[in-house]
């Protein structure tokens, strides 16, 4: 631990952390960030400004950590087959498997059951996916009315020299990426990384690289987020459900969140006059529809394995309303192949999507390569991931700054349902 209080800390940090970054280059330049991509050449990215916890200031209450595994789990346990992300040496080699979630009513009418889910034959071998020794400790959040203080670089520095504030801290927090509420993350990581740089340190941790899969899953802090990212570190509650819109049957199945719907029908209008058909086959889904899924695989294949191609409930994208999967849903059908993926690697990004589960970055995601799995995060994070090759962990760790406030409202479950139904 940090011999200051985090929490008293925090809003002058952050404060002087957004301070340092206005500062002319001359006074103080962060330094290039050289981000390695889990394949190819090493890329030099220039992140941006001010830390930001999912979708909302650092210096805001941090969201409780949330039990080990998703409500419904329990710890009982087969033996795994796929090593366990970020597992230390002598570990299990997979989640704690789980015994199957009873199936619940979906909220809403189902916008897949009559299609293929995201996997429905030939499941591959899960990719191998990260190890690294799991750090679970938390910092303290600071209280809302803390976060006015407007220190100055020379503040920071005499923290340094108090010594309630070290010089390794002052480096994280002054790169861009640096955050505040993982000072103790970075410490950590870098204890046991020795040889990384402090780029590097602030890097892997805001890829959640200290973390296990499912270990400590936090709930996304700004659900309504066009960038929100949910994966198997931040999760979404049972009861959110964001506001949504029939996609149409010209478009396929389900719905999607206004925004997204609005720009799948407009790529899937482009991608017609192209020749290409592109449509839904499941869009958002429900946590309770989830939950089906998920245990429907449970039933058939080793969870270590289930956990390569299937969100557990509360992990999964299509929760968000910002996902869906075009066209098929299934790794036999080689989507890879057709025209119609062609057309989206080309054109997706201009349309605000994303490929999510890229191939060679399931130690990032969790997941295996889903060509067919498009998220909308909107088009100028869409264009960046594309240009850059990043997945949405990986820009989200570099630009921890720039992810829209929130847009739109939840609304209650009922009028939700109301809306859904009539639109059917
Ligand atoms: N197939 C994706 C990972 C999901 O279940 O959400
Ligand atoms: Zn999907």
């Amino acid at each position: 631990m940090h011999k200051f209080s985090a929490r008293r800390l925090t809003p002058v940090l952050a404060a002087g952390i957004c301070l340092l970054n206005l500062l002319p280059t001359g006074a103080y330049a962060p330094p290039e960030h050289p981000y390695r991509p889990v394949e190819g050449t090493v890329q030099t990215i220039r992140p941006s400004v001010c830390p930001i916890e999912n979708g909302t200031p650092v210096s805001q209450t941090r969201p409780a950590v949330v039990q080990d595994t998703p409500p419904g789990e329990s710890p009982a346990a087969p033996a795994p087959q796929a090593p366990i992300p970020g597992a230390p040496p002598g570990s299990p080699t997979a989640p704690s498997p789980v015994t199957p979630l009873a199936p619940a009513k979906p909220a809403l009418p189902s916008s897949d059951e009559t299609v293929p889910p995201d996997q429905t034959a030939e499941p591959e071998a899960g990719a191998a996916m990260q190890a690294e020794p799991p750090k679970t400790e938390q910092l303290q959040p600071a209280a809302p009315e803390e976060t006015a203080a407007q220190p100055d670089h020379s503040a920071l520095l005499a923290l340094v020299e108090k010594g309630e504030l070290t010089e390794a801290d002052l480096e994280y927090l002054t790169l861009p990426n640096g955050r505040l509420d993982r000072l103790d993350r970075y410490s950590a990581w870098s204890a046991s990384h020795p040889e990384a740089s402090p780029e590097d340190v602030v890097l892997q941790v805001n890829l959640d690289q200290d973390r296990n899969f499912y270990q400590s899953p936090t709930p996304a802090a700004v659900p309504d987020s066009l960038s929100v990212l949910v994966n198997k570190h931040y999760t979404l509650s049972a009861q959110y459900i964001p506001k949504l819109e029939v996609l149409g049957s010209a478009y396929g199945s389900g719905s999607l969140r206004p925004e997204a719907a609005a720009a799948f029908r407009a790529m899937a209008d482009a991608a017609r006059t192209d020749g290409i058909s592109l449509r839904s086959v499941s869009a958002y889904r429900s946590f309770q529809r989830q939950t089906t899924i998920y245990n429907r695989y449970l039933s058939q294949d080793q969870q270590s394995s289930v956990d390569t191609y299937s969100a557990r409930p509360g992990s999964s994208e299509h929760q968000t309303g910002l996902a869906l999967d075009i066209n098929t849903a299934s790794i036999g059908a080689h989507f890879e192949k057709t025209p119609a993926y062609a057309w989206l690697t080309e054109h997706c990004a201009q349309y605000g999507f994303i490929l999510r589960y890229p191939k060679g970055k399931e130690s990032l995601t969790g997941y295996r390569f889903e060509p067919w799995h498009y998220r909308y995060v909107g088009k100028e994070i869409a264009a960046a991931c594309t240009e850059q090759g990043l997945t949405l962990e990986e820009y989200l760790a570099l630009h921890p700054a720039e992810q829209p406030k929130s847009q739109t409202q939840t609304k209650p479950v009922e009028s939700q349902a109301q809306t859904v139904v009539s639109n059917a």
